[in-house]
């Protein structure tokens, strides 16, 4: 995971432009942060444990008047032709949440400062040798190896071949942007963690980063590396190389558009209940799609010899809805795998494969290794993602955009309601009902508009008052309501730290009712469908052994304790009662007095595998 980001250009405010930009990507990781600005043959380099969010802009100027915390420079020298700044917001890997583990790490002298997003799988062979040969670490992290390596090519080769010498050797995925002390340039690489370069407004300005958002403010025109490719910035522009073959590339600028207003959180306190309430207009978004496209994926799902529908966390629970979905409506059967589980099936693939990719920023790393397997075997890619200009966008054969704007909370919401009904509309387009399937969730976003309201809120804010101090819950479904048992498991975990587990009712009496006490709470999703009847007798088993039962259902039941009432729509009910849980795991985050925006631990997008 991690943020980096830097400024090679004309702007005084490099500095400033970093730290604002890192703000932009502190989704990726936000246990520590660090920048480093060039000062004449220098570095300023300052850490920070902690989010980004807390740094007052009133201290910059400390940090470059004061010379920083690990180096003693008079930034009067700071009159360079350019200004370079580099910087990253952590998500912890190899290491402790320290000063000395964040980011920027550097060699012995800060001759060569870099960032990196992303694991060097070697390191410790690597890290031998160096220590062999005399380097002393002061960090536990796999990056400060890279910044040796480099430092000790540099006493053989220039800047640019002994970082292209130390990076041949490194292993794994990563993303790194490398600075030397002697000279104004910038090389960054890109082996499986994103990295993008805006070009700036003015010339030779460019901003490099994993996230558009961290620099659209200042451009749209971006030029997107590929694996294996890096760029060389310096007095002259840009310079693409593939690593491998050593050759330039050609890139391509490509002019994005971007509402960036859209990332605000409004009159919102938290963006993750912002987006929760956004899900009264998303679903519209999601049901207008390009028909020929969903047309031309469901063909390709008919033909596939083996359609397998990949994903993680919440999106890998869609992808277990979507089982359940494509029974129902198209009596077709889909393979469901967890990205990382994807790679031992490996052997069930053939060209004749196709994988379905459901990701909301596109960039996570398990799923794309499943994407690099299936391609390898020549097996064709749709992607189903929210962020049109992400890697698996880009690299897939086929894209299905589920339209659901920018979603900053860690805990997915409104992309996971948009992926599932976009998973919806593929099922009827492949019964040739499109038309159908539209109208239902038509339906179904009229019905979420109108549930949407203070008194919802209010009404499951008692339930969460009741909840609020105990450490153990389940959540239970049946049929298509048992992925969302287990999504709603994850939203509860995530945000309230609450010990929540989710099972398919009928699996209780195997084993996990043995949990059930005195007032353990249960929620119980019901769907008026042919799993109701069944999952209310699990319900009742549960009561019976002293459980509170918490019903999402859109009728009463005896059974019930407390009643979230919602409505009434069978074939898109995981929908529908995926929303409340959303609330009520804000609500519970906000008892508990947890950020529901930047759980401890999390991290948006998880780059790394
Ligand atoms: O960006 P993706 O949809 O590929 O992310 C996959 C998971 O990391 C993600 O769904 C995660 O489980 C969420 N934080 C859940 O709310």
């Amino acid at each position: 995971m991690c943020g980096i980001f830097a400024y090679f250009g004309p702007k005084d405010n490099a500095l400033e432009i970093v730290i604002k930009g890192l703000k932009k990507l502190e989704y990726r990781g936000y246990d520590s942060w660090g920048v480093a600005l060039k000062v004449a043959n220098d570095f300023v380099i300052h850490k920070e444990l902690g989010k980004i969010g807390d740094f007052s802009f009133a201290d910059i100027a400390k940090i470059t008047q004061s010379g920083a915390v690990q180096s003693k420079i008079n930034t009067s020298k700071f009159s360079d032709r350019f200004k370079i700044s580099i910087g990253h917001s952590r998500w912890a890997t190899h290491g402790g949440v320290t000063e000395y583990n964040a980011h920027p790490q550097w060699s012995h002298d800060q001759e060569i400062v870099l960032c990196h997003n992303g694991i060097f799988e070697n390191y410790l062979e690597i890290k031998k040798k160096l220590i062999d040969k005399g380097y002393t670490f002061r960090s536990e992290t796999d990056t400060e190896v890279l910044a040796h390596l480099i430092a000790d090519y540099l006493k053989n080769f220039d800047f640019e071949t002994a970082t292209k010498k130390a990076l041949a050797e490194m292993t794994g995925r990563y993303a790194v942007i490398v600075l030397f002390k002697n000279e104004d340039k910038i090389i960054a690489a890109r082996r499986g963690s994103p990295l993008i370069v805006g070009k700036g407004g003015v010339s030779n300005e460019y901003f490099i980063a994993s996230d558009i958002p961290a620099f659209v403010e200042y451009t749209n025109k971006v030029q997107y590396l590929d694996d294996n490719q890096m760029v060389i910035i310096d007095q002259f522009g840009a310079r693409f190389e593939d690593m491998i073959t050593k050759l330039p590339i050609e890139k391509r600028v490509v002019e994005i558009i971007w509402r960036y207003e859209e990332a605000d959180k409004g009159d919102f306190p938290h963006f993750m209940i912002k987006e929760i309430m956004e899900q009264k207009e998303t679903l519209y978004r999601a049901i207008n799609q390009n028909e020929n496209i969903l047309s031309q994926v469901a063909e390709a799902i008919k033909k596939a010899r083996g359609a397998f529908f990949v994903g993680c966390g919440t999106a890998g629970k869609v992808c277990m809805t979507a089982e359940y979905i494509f029974s129902k409506i198209a009596k077709r059967h889909i393979n469901v795998l967890f990205g990382s589980e994807f790679k031992f099936h490996e052997h069930f693939l053939t060209d004749q494969s196709l994988l379905l990719a459901i990701s909301q920023s596109g960039e996570t790393a398990d799923t794309l290794e499943a994407i690099e397997i299936i391609q390898k075997k020549g097996g064709k890619v749709v992607s189903i993602v929210n962020n049109e200009a992400s890697t698996m966008a880009r690299i897939s054969d086929m894209m299905i955009p589920i339209k659901a704007g920018p979603e900053k909370a860690v805990a997915s919401t409104k992309a996971t309601t948009s992926q599932i009904a976009i998973c919806i509309l593929l099922a009827y387009a492949l019964i040739n009902r499109l038309h159908d399937g539209k109208q239902i969730l038509i339906e179904t976003a009229s019905q979420i508009n109108d549930m949407l309201n203070p008194r919802y809120e209010e009404h499951i804010q008692q339930v969460a008052e009741f909840l609020k101090n105990f450490e153990s819950l389940y959540i239970i479904g049946r049929g298509l309501n048992y992925p969302m048992a287990l999504e709603g498991a994850i939203k509860l975990q995530e945000v309230t730290y609450i010990h929540a587990q989710g099972f398919a009712g009928g699996e209780l009496k195997h084993g996990p009712i043995a949990l059930i006490s005195k007032n353990t709470p249960c929620i119980v999703l019901v769907a008026n469908d042919e799993s109701k009847n069944e999952i209310l007798s699990n319900a009742i088993e549960v009561k019976a052994r002293g459980g509170y039962i918490i019903g999402i259902s859109p009728e009463n039941a005896e059974v019930f304790d407390y009643w979230i009432k919602v409505p009434d729509n069978s074939n898109t009910s995981p929908i529908i009662n995926i929303i409340p849980i959303q609330i009520l795991a804000y609500q519970l985050a906000l008892l508990r007095q947890n950020n529901p925006d930047m759980p401890r631990n999390l991290a948006k997008s998880v780059t790394v595998k």
